[in-house]
């Protein structure tokens, strides 16, 4: 996939038409913002659902012909299942589910102890993908895809009676289904964006061509056309520099609330004028280096130099404010940071995953490669393919204003449109004639 056919995929004005042949619920939606690229590669939403009114109804925009349920999906089985059938008398064919994920990543309650009530928060968390098996059982969709952060396929939790790999609770479930498992990186399909994430796809037994590719050992999602390091006829991942250079991004400046601001809604950024020490931190690690604001080794005030890593004050005792610190009851200190934390995004590499904090230098690899600032909602929103017809009215309108963040967070917690749109296009293949060709679909490596 070229930078241009990417462009093309974020930039189309008008969706593509959607068929009426083949149906699809999602479960967990978000804004639907993975749902579009499915609706892209021709299936045709018929419900979703959604806990959080907001999001819910920035989707509802988006997705005026589907039935928006703004319901805890482990209590709405039935009503979910009622409502597809009050829409459509179709066979379903897509069940798409993208749990929420932060209760992964720093999951691991030592096997069935539960220590604390967080752990416990957790432990739900990480139970919602299971939530497909229910849902499975009342809308037979002939195809389930799950998505979520890698961890899952490696989790374990506690369901019925017993403690065991999430994955494992999946194949018990769902003896129907013939269960493929991995993990995609978007930038394999030439995103400019290092983002893994682990997927899960069901196939009801009974459909024809699961033999072939079961034959062919190949997964049913589509095969990488980028690597890291390319061999065959791979290509090279695509850097956030090529992208930014060939979207000509218009230049901002969080110096100051006018330069903050670019003509594009979405084009903003915070600024810092309440903050100059926090424009001073960024403005001073070099451009194009991808470098941190703690290797700032310079005195903003005397200019002395080298000063010397890891200390809050220069050799004649003046404060580094170019350097991230926080004042403590005795004077001040460096503000703890990882290595990945106050860094400017390395320019000749995709960008690290895009998440639901874009706005906060102190996160990891935050600071745009040569500017001074974070990336704009909208140059993030393109680093996850968000097509730019998206209709985000309802959350920009927002009051309050906090409820601004709330796009930052859509987009970051996205599973990428573009990926869904090229997944989408190998599933309606499969399901609408049995067109079959092993090499758009990827080698099956079982995790
Ligand atoms: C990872 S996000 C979905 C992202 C979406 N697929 C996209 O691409 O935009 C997970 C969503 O699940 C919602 N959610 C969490 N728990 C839920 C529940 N029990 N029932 C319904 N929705 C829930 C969250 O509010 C969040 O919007």
């Amino acid at each position: 996939m070229s930078l241009q056919e990417i462009r093309e995929f974020v930039e189309q004005p008008e969706p593509r038409p959607v068929g009426d042949d083949l149906t699809a619920v999602s479960l967990f939606s978000g804004a639907g913002l993975s749902d579009v690229g499915y609706a892209s590669a021709g299936f045709r939403l018929v419900v979703q659902v959604e806990q959080d009114s907001d999001r819910a109804a920035v989707g509802a925009r988006n997705f005026p012909r589907s039935k928006w349920l703004r319901r805890d999906v482990r209590t709405a089985h039935d009503e979910i299942a009622d409502v597809y059938r009050d829409h459509t008398d179709q066979r379903l064919a897509l069940l798409v589910a993208t749990p929420p994920c932060q209760g992964m990543s720093s999951s691991n309650p030592g096997r069935g102890r539960r220590s604390t009530n967080q752990e416990g928060r957790k432990e739900e968390l990480n139970k919602l993908i299971l939530e497909i098996v229910p849902a499975a059982a009342r809308l037979r969709p002939r195809i389930i895809v799950a998505e979520n952060v890698r961890p899952v396929l490696t989790l374990e939790v506690s369901y019925g009676e017993r403690r065991r790999k999430v994955i494992d609770h999946l194949r018990d479930g769902l003896p129907q289904y013939h269960l493929f498992s991995g993990i995609v990186n978007v930038a394999d399909y030439g995103v400019p964006q290092d983002r893994r994430r682990a997927v899960v796809v069901g196939v009801r037994r009974d459909e024809p061509w699961l033999r072939l590719l079961r034959g062919a050992n190949v997964a049913p999602w589509p095969r990488a056309t980028h690597a890291e390091i390319p061999k065959n006829d791979l290509d090279q991942w695509t850097t956030i520099r090529q992208w930014m250079e060939y979207l000509e991004y218009e230049t901002l400046d969080s110096a100051s609330p006018a330069n903050a601001v670019g003509e594009h809604p979405l084009h903003y950024v915070p600024n810092y004028t309440d903050n100059p020490d926090r424009y001073l931190q960024i403005s001073q690690i070099p451009p194009y280096s991808g470098r941190n604001a703690y290797e700032n080794d310079t005195c903003p005030t005397c200019r002395s130099q080298p000063i010397r890593a890891g200390v809050v004050k220069c050799v004649r005792g003046h404060l580094m404010r170019n350097r991230p610190y926080v004042r403590t009851g005795t004077g001040f200190r460096l503000v703890k940071g990882f290595r990945s934390s106050y860094r400017r995004m390395a320019p000749d590499q995709p960008a690290r995953t895009i998440t639901t904090n874009t706005s906060h230098i102190g996160s990891d690899f935050k600071i745009h490669p040569w500017e001074n600032r974070v990336l704009s909602t909208l140059e993030c929103a393109d680093l996850q393919t968000v097509p730019r017809r998206f209709d985000w009215s309802s959350a920009i309108n927002a009051r309050p204003r906090s409820k601004r963040y709330l796009i930052r967070n859509l987009i970051g917690e996205a599973f990428p449109p573009y990926f869904t749109f090229l997944h989408g296009q190998v599933l309606t293949g499969l399901l609408q004639d049995s067109r079959f060709d092993d090499k758009r679909c990827a080698h099956h490596v079982r995790q």
